[in-house]
């Protein structure tokens, strides 16, 4: 063990130490220097932002921008600690509107590099420049507006500069923090130099088309493709954006953008309310992405919780991660079929005025019971839900040949058809023509062709119907005429013992008949013609791994999972056309029904356009 150190007295610290801790906390590396000369020239009104950048940021970073400008007078003001232009008083701190607000940023860089401010106001005989390690300011020459430049950052603590990472990574971390700037500012131009070259150009879009516009510049013409329109309120909190589909889920987390009132930040209940929207659809460890805006009153939200500003603290939470999971969930239940009578659906269009509408979503959380979101196809929206019922609330028919539960597709044929011949041409996933090796269902539409996985989409429809019986009454329960017996392992006898309610709930009753056997004596009446022991096993599987009490909603979701693909068409099984065109109709209408239950896509369009590619052929 070491010798205990000889006490020294309290001192004061010296004031360049006491800025220099405090920088520490503001900047972090030169990324952290773009977003709070960004986040200035944002506030001061600017709508052209340049960024030359050398050695990814830390020999030089200069941002320029034509926003209101700093008089001669108050330039050596800005650099000092706690001196700031944005708040006056503590009522203002509770409903900032600026990005800056502490009169910190410039302080803390000031004193962790070579800085030089050099401004303009509008009606001023000429700029002026500050050195900020000497305090000189003279006159010098440019148009209205602000320029900083932070040279050798870090040069005075080089235990900090240590930290940096490549020039590469810094540059990229740079680029990120612009992009952060530039996905909610569309309506200002960046562009961004590197050792002389242009590295980023965003210029600017004015108006609502512009949003759009700026999103393809930055994250790329796929991402609008592959997303959603949202524009949900919830309360107090108004949710707009983009949410990918599914299918556009990455590895890593690396396009999730969240902004409260126009400020990016990180925070745990918006994540986690953006994940479970997706719960019910994500294809295992997959990452949504999404651009989303959280609009509430400033008093609900404290921006002053962090160094950075990129953490914020809500006064309920409860209501933000709500208005997330909603806006998301209710946008992504509509299926893109509705949506592709007017748009591709792989390219819907990139303006908002004709972007997948925004979902009425709170009538789909009222209308959940009869999972029936904006279905364009159906002008009277009265005989469309007459249709559906028709659809869904006939009891199903013993149909001896029929594989388990694909007895509920056949009970629709008549209606299906006959709705059908009248409006054929229109159906968005078209006309069945065909089935591939018993697992594809082949169908011409306007587009083109579309491929259906028959498995897939039929279980989806099984599982959103099993959510909806559910969610309104009990699931309808057939008792066997013989129990079916099995024996059980002693987990098993427990599952069933403790969770008898559950089970009943959703339409099973398992007993147990002797210490080692169990009893399956009812089970769905959409699922009777099923294998009634594998599903009552798997079922107790799922309910011995999640605490019944506790997590019921969640774990009958899986559950119906589990049911819904026992209960779903099997692969290998032939397929009339009315019994395809009825799956067909049945995908249109469900919620979800683009995903099958594990989140892999249910079908696919192949347009004209790729099948001419194949064939060389020019249009
Ligand atoms: N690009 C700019 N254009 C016009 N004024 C600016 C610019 N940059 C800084 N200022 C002025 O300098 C002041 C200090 O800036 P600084 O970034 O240090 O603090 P802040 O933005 O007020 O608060 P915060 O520390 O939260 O960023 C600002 O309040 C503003 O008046
Ligand atoms: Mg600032």
């Amino acid at each position: 063990m070491s010798e205990p150190l000889p006490r020294q007295s309290i001192r004061e610290l010296p004031d360049v130490l006491i800025s220099q801790i405090a920088a520490g906390e503001v900047v972090e590396r030169p990324a952290s220097v773009v977003r709070e000369l960004v986040d200035n020239a944002i506030d001061a009104g600017a709508r052209q932002i340049t960024l030359r950048l050398l050695g990814g940021g830390i020999r030089l970073i200069a941002v320029e921008d034509d926003g209101c400008g700093i008089p001669a007078e108050e330039l050596a003001v800005a650099l000092k600690r706690h001196a700031t232009s944005k708040i006056v008083s503590l009522q203002d701190l509770e409903s900032v509107a600026t990005m800056g607000f502490r009169g910190e940023a410039l302080a803390a860089i000031n004193s962790v590099s070579e800085m030089s401010l050099l401004s303009r106001i509008e009606g001023a005989s000429s700029a002026f420049v500050l050195d900020g390690q000497t305090g000189e300011v003279k006159p010098a020459a440019r148009a209205t507006g602000t320029t900083v430049e932070v040279k050798e950052l870090f040069f005075s603590t080089p235990a900090r500069r240590h930290f940096l990472k490549s020039e590469n990574t810094e540059l990229a971390h740079c680029i990120e923090a612009v992009r952060r700037h530039a996905l909610v500012r569309p309506e200002v131009s960046f562009a961004i130099w590197h050792e002389g070259k242009i590295v980023a150009h965003w210029r600017s879009h004015p108006g609502e088309a512009g949003w759009n516009q700026r999103l393809a510049d930055v994250l790329g013409e796929e991402f609008v493709a592959s997303s959603v329109n949202i524009d949900f309120r919830s309360g107090p909190v108004h949710v707009r954006g983009r949410a990918g589909t599914p299918d556009a889920a990455r590895a890593r987390a690396d396009q999730q953008f969240a902004y409260v009132n126009g400020r990016f930040v990180r925070d745990k209940v918006i994540t986690h309310g953006a994940r479970s929207a997706y719960e019910d659809v994500l294809h295992g460890h997959r990452q949504p992405v999404y651009v989303l805006y959280l609009q509430m009153d400033p008093t609900r939200v404290d921006v002053n919780v962090h160094p950075t500003k990129i953490e914020v603290r809500f006064r309920d939470s409860r209501e933000v991660h709500q208005a997330m999971r909603y806006a998301i969930e209710s946008a992504l239940a509509v299926p893109r079929a509705q949506l592709l009578s007017t748009t591709s659906a792989f390219a819907p269009s990139t303006s908002p005025s004709t972007a997948p509408s925004s979902v009425p979503a709170q009538n789909i959380w009222a209308q959940r019971g009869m999972a029936f979101g904006a279905n364009r196809l159906y002008e009277d929206p009265a005989r469309a839900m007459a249709d559906l019922k028709a659809l869904w609330s006939t009891p199903p028919q013993v149909e001896e040949e029929s594989p388990a539960g694909f007895s509920s597709a056949k009970i629709q044929l008549q209606t299906a058809s006959a709705v059908a011949s009248q409006v054929e041409h229109e159906w968005p996933l078209g006309r069945a023509i065909a089935q591939l090796q018993g697992v594809y269902i082949l169908a011409e539409n306007t587009q083109g062709l579309v491929v259906v996985d028959m498995h897939a989409a039929h279980e989806r429809i099984v599982y959103e119907r099993l959510k909806q019986q559910l969610d309104t009454t009990q699931i309808t329960s057939q008792p066997l005429l013989i129990p079916a017996s099995f024996s059980a392992t002693p987990q098993e006898i427990a599952t069933a013992e403790s969770c008898a309610d559950v089970l009943m709930q959703l339409g099973l009753e398992v007993s147990a008949l002797s210490a080692k056997t169990l009893a399956v004596r009812a089970v769905p009446t959409s699922l009777a013609q099923g294998d009634c022991v594998e599903l009552a096993r798997s079922v107790l599987a799922e309910l011995a791994q999640h605490d019944a009490a506790t997590v019921v909603q969640r774990a009958q979701n899986e559950i119906l999972a589990t049911m819904a693909c026992h209960g779903a068409v099997r692969a290998n099984r032939k397929l009339s056309l009315d019994e395809m065109n009825a799956l067909l109709r049945q995908m249109e209408a469900t919620e979800r029904s683009d995903q099958c239950n594990h989140g892999r896509p249910t079908w696919r369009q192949v347009g004209m356009r790729e099948l001419d590619a194949l064939f060389l052929r020019g249009r």
